[in-house]
C-alpha cells in the first residue's frame, strides 16, 4: 500500500517576524503545492528519497545520508523530511523502512512555505500507512520536524499548509479562519534569489537584542498593521489592503529583511497598477506579492519578468492537506 498526502504553500500577507514575537498573523494558502507519496519497505529502516524532479534523490541510515543521485550536501534540505517521517513512526511506536517520493510545485527557499507543505505531506502520507492521523496531529508533528531544522518558528508555516485557505495566526492562541466575501487576485513575485529562514529570523532578533525599544515598536506597529488588515480583508477593501502593504514592506525594510531587488520589484509592481506590495516570508531574497485589480494582473507580471523575476498569478487554495491511499 502507499499512501499520498499534498498540502499547499503559503503567501503571508502581514505579520511575518512580527509573528515570531507577538500579535496576529495573516497568511494565506495558495495552489502551489507539495506532493509526497510513502510506502514501507519491509528488509531494513532506511528512508530512502526520491527528489528526482529536483535532482536528488538519496537516503537516511540513522541520521546518516547517502547520496544516489545529486550532491551529498543537498541531503541536508531532506533532513527535515527525515525527522518529519521518524516522529510521525515514533507517534504509533514503530520504527520502519520507507520509500518517500517528493514532488512540489512550490518554489524552494523562496519564502512560499515549500518546505512546511513537505514537512506536513510527509506526516500525512507516512501516517496514514499506519493508520492515520487528524489534522491536529500533522500539525503538530510537522511542527516538531520543522523546530528541530528551522529554529524557533512561529508554527504559521506549518498551520496554513495543514488547514489551507485564509488565516489568522498567532503563537499560543487559537486559529481564527477568514471568510472571504469573494476570492481575490493576487500575484507573487519570485526573485529567485534563495535564502534561509533560520537566517534571517535570527538577524532580526540580533537587531532587536542591539535596540531593543526601536524593534519592540516595530513589531507592536506590524501586528497594528494585521488586525486593521484582518477588518480590510473581510470587508473587501483593497484600498485599505494596498496602504497596509505598502507600510507594512516599509517596516520590513526597517527590520533588514528586504533587499534591493524586492523593492525594485514591489515599486515596480506599484507603478504597474497594483493596490499595494510587499516582500512575502522571511525575505532576504524569495518573493513578494501584490494585489490588484483583474484587469492590472497582466502589467503587473510583465513589470516582474522585466526585473528578471518570475511572476506566479496564484489562487488561494481552500483545501490544506489532503490525503488517499493507493492500494
Ligand atoms: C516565515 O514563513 C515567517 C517568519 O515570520 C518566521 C516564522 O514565523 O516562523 C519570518
Amino acid at each position: 500500500m502507499q499512501a499520498e498526502a499534498t498540502a499547499p504553500g503559503k503567501a503571508i500577507l502581514f505579520g511575518e517576524h512580527s509573528v515570531v514575537y507577538r500579535g496576529p498573523a495573516i497568511v494565506l494558502a495558495v495552489d502551489k503545492k507539495g506532493k509526497v507519496i510513502a510506502e514501507k519497505r519491509d528488509n531494513d529502516n532506511r528512508i530512502y528519497f526520491d527528489a528526482l524532479d529536483l535532482g536528488f534523490s538519496g537516503y537516511f541510515d540513522g541520521d546518516k545520508y547517502t547520496s544516489i543521485t545529486g550532491a551529498d550536501w543537498r541531503g541536508e534540505r531532506l533532513v527535515a523530511f527525515m525527522i518529519a517521517a521518524k516522529k510521525t513512526m515514533e507517534n504509533f511506536d514503530i520504527e520502519s523502512g520507507l520509500n518517500i517520493k517528493i514532488r512540489s510545485d512550490i518554489p524552494i527557499a523562496a519564502g512560499l512555505g515549500s518546505s512546511a507543505a513537505l514537512s506536513v505531506a510527509t506526516v500525512g502520507a507516512v501516517g496514514e500507512l499506519f493508520g492515520g492521523l487528524s489534522k491536529e496531529e500533522i500539525c503538530n508533528i510537522a511542527y516538531e520536524g520543522e523546530k528541530v531544522v528551522h529554529g524557533n518558528p512561529s508554527g504559521i508555516d506549518n498551520n496554513i499548509s495543514t488547514y489551507g485557505g485564509v488565516l489568522v495566526y498567532e503563537k499560543g492562541k487559537e486559529l481564527q479562519r477568514v471568510k472571504l466575501g469573494e476570492d481575490f487576485p493576487f500575484i507573487i513575485g519570485d526573485s529567485k534569489r534563495k535564502r534561509s529562514t533560520k537566517k534571517l529570523v535570527r538577524r532580526v532578533r540580533d537587531l532587536r537584542d542591539r535596540q531593543p525599544e526601536l524593534i519592540d515598536g516595530i513589531i507592536d506597529n506590524i501586528a497594528r498593521i494585521s488586525v486593521q488588515g484582518l477588518e480590510a480583508l473581510k470587508d473587501g477593501d483593497f484600498r485599505t489592503l494596498g496602504d497596509l502593504m505598502n507600510v507594512n514592506h516599509g517596516l520590513l525594510s526597517a527590520l533588514g529583511v528586504s533587499i534591493a531587488k524586492l523593492d525594485t520589484m514591489v515599486h515596480a509592481s506599484r507603478g504597474s497598477g497594483a493596490y499595494g506590495a510587499k516582500l512575502t516570508g522571511a525575505g532576504g531574497g524569495g518573493c513578494m506579492m501584490a494585489i490588484a485589480d483583474a484587469q492590472n494582473i497582466r502589467s503587473i507580471e510583465k513589470a516582474i519578468w522585466r526585473c528578471r523575476s518570475i511572476p506566479h498569478v496564484v489562487n488561494i487554495a481552500h483545501e490544506g492537506v489532503q490525503i488517499r491511499r493507493i492500494e
